[in-house]
């Protein structure tokens, strides 16, 4: 058996042993430590962390989970990894996601749903009186399971834990298993089962400014970080929001954020449009295009990215590009087919 060092971003150590060749995923479970995990095929990134020493092969690594570039840094997906010899990981969320409850499947209730923009509906669920409340960290994601059909869609939540009601935004597309169920047959009262809570997307303790960069419905998972901060008052350090979706048809929850800018201390909003129209008189294109303005952001900064894989790499590659390297980057990418 090789013995294995998993440290994580809150400074602590967690130790697990793995049999030659053993998946580290596995090996790490079997030890209790419940490494945050999706799709267990190599897509999803959720279990990804960096060898720090030993050796080590992968199985599958899709392209969208780590790049070439990623590969050559040592970054690993756990549930792709196969153990060589005595090694040690890093993973950058704290060990405490490893811990706890860990994901358990619910039951919950449709309470409404509303369509919020041209693209956008807001899914809102109660969860079942006789379960426990869900304790979740904003960021992270639901996987439900759409009435009727055999799929399930994963989705960010949308706002601060603490209640039986959840929120989701859903993206609506031309059609697609979710999307024809919130606009065909939704209705209060259905049924939903959902496994949560999953990804190791959150917002870290701040200590320094923070911009968080959505794209499209990626916005759901900085409205439940929001949330939490308005709650809190806000931490002492700036804080920019960038949104970016196609049309101002597709923008929503433009009067909740506005709000944030009251009860967050600087709290700062900037929409972007890919496809404006000659009225829209804010930033127009795609959000790394507008970044060379901000670079006078008190530095360093740390930034949060959630939205489809090119928005999530352009603004990677940026920061690359620039030497930014004291920039700490979290992100959560999701395809279209997610919704
Ligand atoms: S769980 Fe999805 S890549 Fe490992």
């Amino acid at each position: 058996m090789y013995k294995v060092a998993l440290n994580f971003a809150d400074g602590k150590t967690l130790f697990c042993t793995a049999p030659p060749n053993g998946i580290l995923l596995d090996a790490a479970l079997k030890s209790g430590i419940k490494i945050p995990l999706d799709c267990r095929e190599g897509v999803c990134a959720t279990c990804q962390g960096r060898c720090e020493s030993g050796s080590y092969t992968q199985d599958y690594v899709d392209e969208e989970a780590l790049s070439e570039q990623d590969l050559a840094e040592r970054k690993v997906l756990s549930c792709q990894t196969r153990v060589l010899s005595d090694s040690s990981f890093y993973f950058d969320f704290d060990s405490t996601l490893c811990g706890g409850e860990g994901t358990a499947l619910i039951t919950s209730t449709v309470k409404e749903v509303i369509q919020v923009s041209d693209s956008t509906a807001i899914l809102k669920v109660a969860t079942n009186d006789d379960e426990p409340v869900l304790n979740y960290l904003p960021g992270q994601y639901a996987r439900l399971k759409v009435p009727g059909t055999g799929h399930s869609r994963s989705y960010s939540f949308a706002g601060a834990p603490g209640g039986r009601v959840l929120e989701f935004l859903v993206r609506l597309l031309p059609s697609g298993v979710m999307t024809d169920y919130v606009r065909d047959r939704c209705k209060a009262g259905d049924i939903i089962e959902m496994e949560a809570p999953l990804g190791a997307f959150y917002l870290r303790h701040i200590d320094r400014p923070v911009v968080m960069m959505a794209g499209g419905t990626g916005l759901s998972a900085f409205l439940g970080m929001l949330d939490q901060l308005a709650e809190r008052g806000g931490s002492g350090f700036p804080v920019h929001l960038f949104y970016g979706v196609r049309t101002e048809q597709d923008l929503c929850e433009l009067s909740r954020i506005e709000a944030y800018k009251e009860k967050i201390e600087g709290f700062a909003f900037t929409p972007v449009l890919s496809d404006a129209n000659e009225k829209w008189d804010g930033l127009k294109g795609f959000i790394p295009a507008h970044l060379s303005k901000y670079e006078t952001l008190e530095m360093p900064y740390d930034i949060y990215m959630c939205g489809p894989p090119p928005m999530v790499e352009s603004i990677k590659n940026w920061h690359t590009e620039k030497h930014l390297t004291s920039v700490r980057m979290y992100f959560e990418k999701f395809t279209e087919s997610n919704n």
